[in-house]
């Protein structure tokens, strides 16, 4: 990989309202459009907030995710998302991220995940009943998706059934995600949502959120029947230095938290992998070959998730394509400098996920869907910082073996049951809002394989 160039590109926009227009219309495109015009990875864009460096460079992320995370807190885009996430675990900082974390890691441990599992697989087992009734006819896969993810995120962290109209919680997380997303593009339109209606159509949406969690809490404090999840687990946590529970109000942002960024980022990620399955016949033809080998015709076993190699080989690589979490944004709390480049006090930089992991000089053809980019000695062989669908550093995903486990559970389970066929000429339009997720959901025509 050469280095950057010796200045950093700068990309100026319009007079007034600098490169806003652009990101706003397509944040993608802009990134593509801009590092073609400039010939670099990595380039200063003026926002009308100030200047922000704009990167897919691996070098640079990781100096800025992890070697100098220190300087680098999240950017102000956290504290948009914070109306929807309010101070749980993806946006919070400081001392109180630290206490809230070293909380919740231990439900994501090896020993964790494994008392998760019945509760995932039961709930997927409950899934492909429901979506056999469905089968000859045209579903869109990625309320499907949120639909099946939203219930393992119920019940394997909070030990509740999904209450309540999952169509209106997908359109809650939609609305809110589509909101905090303008106003984090188009800091000038928050006055405006205020006039316009839209922040009070945000409230109410966020109220059935925080109802349908709240209740959730309320139910299990009054519960005799001693529970071993996500949710007992914060319930009994006492902090070190006051030896003091966790407040409602904080109990009930990081279930919020955990249940958004808990369901929706697995939800794209399969109904990605599944777009991507509908055109690679020949992959397909491998995933039922490794399912009928390791799980036959029953249920997968805890011990199976490690061997499904070539379905995790699968879920990588539709990551890779289009990783649900597309863009990770930090700031610069000092002036730095990085390999001879200026980074000014307050900068924003813009990690490039998706763009990092289609970077032409770090993938060959990296339009192409190639399962074996993963298999283990390519994945040895390669930089971890080429692939990070789960960030990098202290702020990486604290569920990303959750994901993995439900993902290489799930799909599996899809594949040896139904063949799924696009609808329409199949063409996708991404909509990149906190998440990655499909414009106008994707079609699809579920057929059972065995009719
Ligand atoms: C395919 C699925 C997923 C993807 C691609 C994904 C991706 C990410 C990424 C990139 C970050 C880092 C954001 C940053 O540094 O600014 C993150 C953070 C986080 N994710 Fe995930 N995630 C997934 C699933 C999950 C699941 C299943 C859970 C919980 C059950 C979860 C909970 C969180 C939390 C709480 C954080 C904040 C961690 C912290 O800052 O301490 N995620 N995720």
């Amino acid at each position: 990989m050469s280095a950057l160039p010796i200045t950093i590109p700068k990309h100026r926009g319009h007079w007034l309202l600098k490169s806003t227009l652009e990101i706003i219309s397509g944040p993608l495109k802009f990134y593509e459009q801009t590092s073609q015009a400039l010939q670099t990875d990595t380039f200063y864009a003026d926002v009308l907030t100030g200047k922000a460096i704009m990167t897919a460079n691996p070098d640079l992320i990781k100096y800025v995710l992890q070697t100098n995370q220190k300087n680098y807190p999240k950017d102000s885009g956290y504290d948009q998302l914070a109306l929807l996430l309010g101070k749980g675990l993806v946006t919070s900082r400081g001392a109180l991220w630290r206490k809230q974390r070293r909380i919740a890691q231990p439900a994501f441990y090896k020993k964790s995940l494994q008392n998760l599992f019945e509760a995932m697989r039961e709930v997927a087992e409950q899934y492909l009943k429901e979506l056999e009734s469905k089968a000859g006819s045209i579903v869109d896969i990625s309320q499907e998706m949120m639909s099946v993810t939203a219930r393992i995120a119920m019940k394997s962290l909070f030990g509740a059934e999904m209450k309540g109209n999952l169509l209106e919680i997908y359109n809650c997380i939609s609305y809110a995600q589509a909101y905090t997303t303008g106003r984090i593009f188009n800091p000038m339109s928050i006055p405006f949502t205020y006039l316009n209606g839209k922040h009070r159509k945000f409230r109410k949406h966020k109220k059935v959120l925080d109802d349908l969690l709240g209740g959730l809490i309320t139910e299990r404090k009054k519960s005799a029947a001693k529970h071993h999840d996500f949710l007992q687990m914060l319930l009994d946590a006492r902090y070190e230095d006051t030896g003091q529970p966790m407040e409602h109000r904080q109990l009930l942002d990081e279930l919020v938290t955990i249940f958004s960024a808990g369901h929706e980022t697995s939800a794209n990620g399969m109904s990605f992998i599944l777009y991507q399955l509908a055109q690679s016949p020949e992959v397909v033809d491998q995933l039922r070959a490794e399912a009928a080998d390791i799980i036959g015709d029953r249920l997968p076993l805890f011990e199976d998730i490690s061997q499904l190699q070539y379905t995790k080989q699968v879920i990588e690589e539709g990551m890779r394509l289009f990783p649900p979490v597309w863009t990770v944004g930090r700031y610069a709390k000092e002036a730095d400098e990085w390999n001879g480049y200026q980074i000014e006090k307050n900068m924003v930089v813009v990690n490039y996920i998706y763009n990092l992991h289609r970077h032409p000089a770090l993938w060959e053809s990296p339009e192409i869907f190639d399962p074996t980019r993963f298999t283990p000695e390519k994945v040895k062989a390669r930089p971890r910082t080429h692939y990070l669908p789960f960030g990098a550093g202290p702020r990486m995903c604290i569920g990303n073996h959750f994901a993995m486990m439900e993902m290489i559970l799930l799909l599996p389970l899809l594949v040896r049951s139904f063949d799924f066929y696009l609808i329409d000429d199949g063409s996708l339009e991404l909509e990149p809002l906190i998440t990655l997720r499909p414009k106008n959901g994707i079609k699809m025509r579920v057929r059972a394989t065995k009719a």
